[in-house]
């Protein structure tokens, strides 16, 4: 992208944050529902898809292998499923953009095919581990060649047949564990996962809603290979990870009543919450149900001043996506915030725990660095430029920073917001904030 192109923002004070938000449809689930669509057999709806680029990308990699993909609203997907090995050589290489989730489940989904496939991505994607997803599927009989250290591009070597494994991942990796299931759906024998800490079980959620007998409990999964999918229609959940900003802010900025509509709730994704509480933080939740089988509810957040915890390091699977985030709130609390046992943020979409210090630094924050976290001391925080990193989370953390600082603060290069979140800039200043673009 050229600096002519680059959008950037400036954030400052607004209004205290009210109304009634809809937050767009979860990244995660949508990216897992148009893949297992693709290979079920018949037709499935999908309501609430993330229009997102990130979940725009695997939709496209999925038409370019055959599978008919249609698109009545932006937020839904008819998708006309091809069958466990109904799925067409592409033409050339496939572009995940900017996604882990999608680059990683497709690794597994294209390990077991009978033709070749390239994956590449982005600037941010190419500097992501792929090691933790090669390993695994080679010793399922796949063959993936990938750029020094395990880097993207992947090249997948076709017409190799699989056969499952008992694995015990040394990571806490939904994208490892998606990847090894999916690999082992199409492999001979039985596949297990076993995580070092229980994370987001989508996956296993998702293929039992499409008729796989699968057995799953927190931290493990197992599914027998050779099974078909029956489609189904799947109704995806307002995403948590991109409701975090507007719970955060309407937390942080005094006189905010904000309510966000029917939340999805996945314990594995909710530990913000529990951080947030323990801060101090008022958030009611209301209407409790269930959508498209995730728990899910109304969120009511009220400001409170917030102080200083040791996040627990079992919090650290269920809130990996909403550190960013916390980090804000960290600063603006009274007192000390320690984050630890998180080293995984270093090979985020940038590396998290740096860019967070950094980024809080430019703006008087008090924080040290730590291998695996950070310590954030609260202070009033000045105005500065951040830069995003080309993360959208690392933008949209700081543009709620903005609403917190005494001057102007300016967000470098915001364009990949648009991988989850696009309309935020919108949503948020719909909602009280004081956001313009640069
Ligand atoms: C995701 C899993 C997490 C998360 C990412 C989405 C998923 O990554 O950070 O945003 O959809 O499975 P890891 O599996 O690398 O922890």
């Amino acid at each position: 992208m050229t600096a002519s192109q680059r959008t950037d923002w400036i954030a400052s004070s607004g209004a205290p944050l009210h109304g009634e938000l809809e937050i767009p449809g979860d990244k995660s689930i949508s990216h897992r529902a148009v893949m297992l669509a693709a290979l079920a057999d018949g037709t499935s709806h999908i309501d609430g898809f993330l229009e997102g680029a990130d979940t725009r990308a695997t939709a496209t990699i999925l038409a370019r292998m055959g599978v008919r993909i249609e698109a009545p609203s932006p937020s839904q997907r008819i998708v006309h499923g091809v069958g466990v090995g109904g799925l067409r050589a592409p033409d050339g290489v496939l572009d995940c953009g900017n996604a882990g989730t999608g680059m990683r489940l497709l690794a597994g989904l294209l390990a077991a095919q009978p033709f070749d496939s390239v994956l590449a991505g982005d600037a941010s994607l190419s500097r992501r581990p792929m090691g933790r997803v090669i390993e695994p599927l080679s010793r399922m009989g796949a063959r993936i060649d990938a750029e020094d250290n395990g880097l993207p591009p992947l090249r997948i070597h076709g017409g190799r047949p699989l056969h499952g494994i008992d694995f015990e991942s040394p990571v806490a990796s939904a994208q490892v564990k998606s990847a090894v299931l999916l690999a082992g759906l199409q492999a001979r024998g039985g596949t297990s996962v076993r995580e070092p800490h229980p994370t987001r079980d989508y996956t296993e959620r998702m293929l039992s809603a499409f008729g796989v007998d699968i057995e799953f409990s927190p931290g493990f999964a197992r599914l027998r290979g050779g099974q078909r999918l029956r489609a189904t229609d799947i109704a995806v959940p307002a995403d948590f990870s991109s409701a975090a900003f507007f719970i955060v802010a309407a937390t942080l900025v005094p006189g905010s009543v904000l309510r966000l509509r029917a939340v999805g709730l996945n314990p594995r994704r909710t530990g913000l919450l529990a951080a947030l509480r323990a801060m101090g933080a008022d958030i009611v939740e209301e209407r409790h149900d269930s959508h498209g089988g995730e728990p899910i509810a109304d969120l009511l957040v009220r400001h409170a001043p917030l102080h200083g915890i040791a996040v627990p390091e079992v919090l650290v699977a269920d809130m990996i996506d909403e550190f960013p985030i916390l980090a804000i709130a960290a600063a603006c609390a009274q007192g000390t915030t320690i984050v630890s046992g998180a080293a995984e943020l270093r090979v985020k979409e940038s590396d998290r725990i740096a860019a967070m210090a950094a980024g809080l630094r430019a703006l008087g924050g008090r924080v040290e660095e730590r291998p695996d976290g950070v310590l954030i001391e609260g202070s009033a925080l000045h105005g500065g430029s951040i830069e995003s990193l080309g993360d959208h989370r690392i933008a949209m953390a700081f543009a709620v920073a903005g609403q917190l600082a005494e001057e102007e603060v300016t967000i470098v290069d915001v364009a990949n917001v648009a991988t989850s979140f696009p309309g935020f800039d919108a949503l948020a200043r719909q909602s009280g904030f004081g956001l313009r673009a640069a």
